[in-house]
């Protein structure tokens, strides 16, 4: 049986503060197509396997909207974290419970923040790469062609560059911006884009190898999942768990890691720049949200502001002005990694 995890408790703090801890983007339609994020990830798997055999993991503050969102999935399935460990525990807390439904399940963990268009695409290389990690101790990752050198991405390096799925050299999470354009030079490197397929016979040896504290607990505590104790235990032992994600604890050192190329579009829709990519743009290369808005001598922007705001700009180019929630940021674009560390200063100071 196939059964996918949708990670779904990140903050996205980098879009502030149309992202917020109440409202975090997955759970906002950025896009403008009627859907949030998330939903169009759940669509995107309804070919792929039941809806009962979808999971989702979440901070316990937004186990309502996942409900609310996705009413298909069913309410058993939403796994409420109870503080953030970041990816690694998300993981495994899904995998462990997968493998006491199904020990011979393979599994697909899948971000829930991102754009991929190309729905029928993504199912054929995802069938794909289910064929090849069944009955095989492999780790697959789904590598993106990188066109920027982007510092928020793991970087997958080839062993061999012509495969269409093939074993992985090297495993470099979020490099510094030089080593990020080296590897985009080198022609060998792939993106990571966060979605990864193995057994569930697998992901647990591998927790046991490199996560061996958590899986112990997870080992030990699997007689309380599906019954009405599971909460209790995941509450007191969550907080214990090192909060760490999937790609600095295991993919970095893993040696059964491989990669399939993706030619499906993908967008992490991870900043404010990665959105304007995405959008529709004017001639002279300004995004704007609302028709309120009067620019003059402008170039390049991101204007994103409620639809009842008037807004002029003048003489302005490669910034991002975005009002929501209360909060009006004005900000360069090359400066917009800064924006997680802004929202945590103006956060912390209400
Ligand atoms: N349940 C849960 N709990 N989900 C989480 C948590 C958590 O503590 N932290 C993050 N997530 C979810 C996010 O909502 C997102 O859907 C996904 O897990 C990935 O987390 P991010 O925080 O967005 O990771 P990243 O963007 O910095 O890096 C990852 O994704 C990149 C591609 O977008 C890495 O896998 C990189 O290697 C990769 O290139
Ligand atoms: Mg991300």
């Amino acid at each position: 049986d196939t059964f996918v995890i949708i990670m779904a408790g990140g903050v996205g703090s980098r879009f502030w503060p149309v992202s917020t801890e109440k409202k975090p983007k997955q759970f906002l339609d950025m896009l403008g197509t009627g859907k949030t994020l998330f939903q169009h990830t759940v669509d995107r798997f309804n070919e792929i396997c039941y809806s009962r055999n979808i999971f989702v993991v979440t901070s316990a503050q937004y186990i309502d909207i996942a409900l609310e969102q996705a009413p298909e999935i069913p309410e058993s399935n939403i796994l409420a974290e109870p503080v953030m460990r970041n990816t690694a525990p998300c993981i495994a807390y899904a995998s462990y419970k997968i493998r006491k439904l199904n020990p011979k399940a393979n599994i697909i963990v899948t971000p829930s923040d991102h754009l991929i268009e190309q729905k029928q695409l993504f199912q054929q290389t995802l069938q794909k790469g289910l064929n090849f990690v069944k009955d095989k101790d492999a780790i697959l990752t789904i590598g993106i062609h990188p066109h920027r050198p982007e510092t928020g991405f793991g970087y997958i390096q080839m062993k061999s560059a012509d495969e269409e799925i093939g074993e992985v050299k090297a495993f470099k999470e979020k490099p510094d911006i030089e080593t990020a354009k080296s590897y985009l030079e080198g022609g060998e490197y792939l993106w990571n884009a966060g979605i990864f397929l193995f057994s569930a016979k697998t992901i647990i040896r591998a927790f046991e190898t490199y996560m061996p504290a958590m899986a112990r607990v997870f080992e030990n505590g699997s007689d309380v999942f599906f019954t009405d104790k599971e909460q209790g235990f995941i509450d007191l032992v969550y907080p214990t768990f090192e909060n760490i994600s999937i790609d600095y604890s295991m993919l970095e050192k893993a040696n059964n890691l491989y990669v399939q190329k993706a030619h499906f579009d993908w967008s992490d829709l991870g900043t404010w720049s990665a959105l304007w990519e995405k959008s529709a743009r004017s001639y002279t290369g300004d995004t704007v949200s609302s028709e309120n808005a009067y620019l003059y001598e402008t170039s390049n922007n991101i204007i994103h502001v409620p639809e009842d705001k008037v807004v002029v700009v003048q003489g302005l180019s490669e910034y991002i002005v975005v009002e929501s929630n209360n909060v009006l940021l004005i900000c360069s674009k090359g400066e917009e990694q800064r924006i997680k560390a802004f929202r945590h200063r103006a956060s912390n100071s209400k």
